[in-house]
């Protein structure tokens, strides 16, 4: 029978998203990016070598599948160019029906990309260590009901107008505000007719494409992008991004019912990262943390920023599971902590001198919770080409038996190792779930 299931990130992104959905691709016939825009980086590693997708769904690598990019997202056309420039330079995307945009997706402009550095820049302390990539004001503009969207790229007249319109405003920001020189008209609407040129064959109405194709009985997997505690509502608000990051966003940010959903899987990482500020309860390993940034590779996909690194937190992870309706949970870079003789988990939060057990998403609550922490014997062996979970270290069946207590789910798969082989699958969503 077919089946629609949705990738979640269950922390503050970069859990392994783009890996699980390679794997998963396999067993699917469509892959959708929903929500975010080139903020998202996801890894994918395969015998070609490494890849980093921003934007096109990770199942691209799988040559025979349909990857969407839904309305939910917010597009820089440069950005997917090259994207689509350098896999078809691998070999990859060698039929163009296999990309299908959204034409109510929303265009990043130049002038976002300025406004979010600008914001920042005048922050100073209080900023909120974003990409950088114009996503915020984007999605501004499109609650603003001011954005441009992919099918205004159909339209010369429409294009060159609603960027004479948006520069009077951003102009004059730009330039009062800021002190910019802001931008002209022909400048973007020339640079944009060429982005035009080179996607409109892959720009479609992408909600009736999926709605038929669910008609068809074809599998449909929903590959969401940073996590829910990034999420603009669901998450550590305002160290956020400006969409909702949970798995709800599938629905709406791909233009298919929610009935239409089997089932949602949360990627966890075996400990924590986050990129960006804002509160982050388990973080500090000391030591013991640059050494697990290093082998965990924890420095960003797309900033190259470092990842602040902490523990597994079970209240977090918790309330993800809540909020996102999560059925199954995967575990990924178990292998980062083989060498480690303790490995804490956080149980609970002290806060105001009680316990706290559910996750305020308050962040000066947040930011004032100490972590209650359990403290689990290591396995100190290599787990990288482990395939099966009997072959797996008795105190790493330790661990991840204590996350699926603490966190209320089942975990479905873990991961111990960067590539696609890597990979232990106790139960794959698209047959046993
Ligand atoms: P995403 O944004 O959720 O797709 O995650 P990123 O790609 O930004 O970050 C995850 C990083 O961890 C990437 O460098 C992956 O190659 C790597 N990775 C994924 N799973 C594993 C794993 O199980 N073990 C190790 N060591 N690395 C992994
Ligand atoms: P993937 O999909 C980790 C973070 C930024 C910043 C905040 C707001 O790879 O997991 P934005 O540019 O979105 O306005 O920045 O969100 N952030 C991510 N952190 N992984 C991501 O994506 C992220 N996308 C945004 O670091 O703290
Ligand atoms: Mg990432």
């Amino acid at each position: 029978m077919a089946k629609n299931v949705v990738i979640v990130g269950v922390q503050w992104g970069d859990e392994g998203k783009g890996k699980v959905v390679d794997i998963l691709s396999e067993h699917t016939d469509i892959v959708v990016r929903y929500q975010g825009g080139n903020n998202a980086g996801h890894t994918v590693i395969i015998d070609h070598g490494k890849f980093i997708l921003h934007l096109i769904p990770s199942g691209i690598l799988h040559g025979n599948k349909i990857c969407v990019i839904g309305n939910g997202t917010v597009l820089d056309p440069l950005v997917l160019i090259e994207e689509i420039d350098t896999l078809k330079k691998s070999g990859y995307l060698r039929d163009d029906s296999h990309l299908l945009i959204s034409n109510e997706a929303h265009l990043i402009m130049p002038y976002h990309k300025k406004l979010d550095l600008l914001k920042e820049r005048v922050k100073g302390n209080l900023k909120i260590g974003t990409t950088g990539r114009g996503i915020g004001p984007a999605y501004e503009d499109k609650v603003a009901r001011n954005g441009l969207r992919c099918k205004d790229l159909l339209n010369e007249e429409v294009l060159r107008q609603k960027i004479k319109t948006n520069l009077i405003e951003k102009n004059h920001i730009l330039k009062n505000i800021y002190h910019d020189h802001g931008f002209e008209v022909h400048e973007i609407y020339y640079k944009y007719t060429e982005y035009a040129e080179r996607l409109k064959s892959y720009i479609t109405d992408t909600s009736t494409f999926l709605n038929n194709a669910i008609d068809e009985g074809k599998n449909i997997l929903f590959e969401g992008a940073q996590g829910t505690l990034l999420d603009i509502d669901h998450g550590t608000y305002p160290y956020v991004t400006s969409s909702n990051a949970v798995a709800g966003e599938a629905a709406t940010g791909s233009g298919i019912g929610p009935t239409k959903i089997d089932t949602v899987v949360g990627i966890a990482k075996a400990y924590l990262t986050r990129v960006g500020e804002g509160p982050f309860p388990t973080e500090g390993m000391g030591e013991e943390g640059d050494r697990l940034r290093e082998q965990g590779g924890e420095f960003g996909a797309t900033t190259g920023r470092p990842r602040r690194c902490g523990w597994f937190d079970s209240v977090a992870a918790r309330y993800a599971v809540k909020v996102n309706g999560i059925e199954g949970l995967v575990l990924t870079k178990l292998d980062v902590l083989d060498e480690l003789d303790k490995i804490p988990i956080c149980t609970a939060y002290e806060y105001n001198g009680g316990r706290l057990e559910i996750f305020p998403s308050d962040n000066f609550i947040l930011g004032d919770c100490e972590p209650i922490y359990e403290f689990m014997d290591g396995w100190k062996t290599d787990t990288k080409g482990i395939t099966t979970f009997d072959e797996l270290p008795q105190n790493a069946k330790a661990y991840i038996g204590r996350i699926e207590e603490l966190v209320g789910v089942n975990v479905i798969m873990i991961s111990v190792g960067a590539s696609r082989k890597a990979a232990i699958m106790i139960k794959n969503p698209f047959i046993d779930m």
